[in-house]
């Protein structure tokens, strides 16, 4: 009788010490996701070093994990890993950074065969956003730098596509370039609480 009792309160003890390890590794990836998510910065510059294939890979894998309006997934992503290709986006775009020694620049894409027909179509821009911001935050997340540069919707995105060869119904969102920073850009305080409306203007 003795020894089954001391069999169960083990079984409790270990039961709970259990749940407590859950509860502190939940909680602390939950801060980890919430120190990346408010630390992430724009970094424009770069030392010229290479990222690995698994590095690009990871970076893909978060982009298109992006939801997606119906889960169309109406995206392409352009990886430029070629130095000339990066300097010739350096040279025809200033502000894509391109020419600040990234190791490669991902240019994400809308698809406009798989975007929704009608006038859902343009849920393409909410996508591809999604899926861009995954980029920083999981470049961020792995020491390295990366800014999203504009090209949709100027007339960048035409020269763009010209540019690396797209076909008509693959409209360039943007150019993101990413590498190992050469700056530490300070974080903004971006908090505003005038920026928040509870349940009506
Ligand atoms: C749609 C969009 C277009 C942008 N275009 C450029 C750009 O052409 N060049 C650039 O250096 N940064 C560009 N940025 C980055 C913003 O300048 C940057 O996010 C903003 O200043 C806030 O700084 P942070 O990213 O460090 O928080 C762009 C950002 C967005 C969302």
């Amino acid at each position: 009788m003795q020894n089954k009792v001391l069999i169960y309160v083990c079984v409790c003890i270990f039961s709970l010490l259990g749940c407590q390890n859950q509860s502190n590794s939940s909680t602390m990836k939950q801060d980890n996701v919430i120190e990346n998510i408010r630390t992430r910065v724009s970094v424009r510059q770069f030392t010229g070093d290479k990222i690995s294939d698994e590095q690009i890979q990871t970076l893909l894998q978060c982009a298109m994990s992006a939801p997606s309006a119906i889960n169309r997934q109406p995206w392409a992503f352009i990886v430029v890993t070629e130095d000339s290709v990066l300097a010739q986006l350096g040279q025809a775009f200033p502000y894509s950074r391109c020419d600040q020694h990234p190791a490669i620049a991902i240019v994400p894409c809308g698809d406009m065969s798989k975007a929704i027909e009608g006038e859902g179509r343009d849920f393409w821009i909410d996508d591809v956003s999604a899926a861009t911001q995954n980029i920083l935050l999981a470049a961020h997340s792995m020491g390295l730098g990366a800014v999203w540069t504009g090209l949709y919707p100027t007339e960048r995105y035409a020269q763009a596509q010209t540019l690396l060869g797209l076909p008509e119904h693959i409209i360039p969102l943007c150019i993101v370039p990413v590498g190992v920073p050469a700056e530490q850009p300070e974080i903004k305080d971006k908090w505003n609480t005038a920026n928040i409306h509870y349940n009506r203007w």
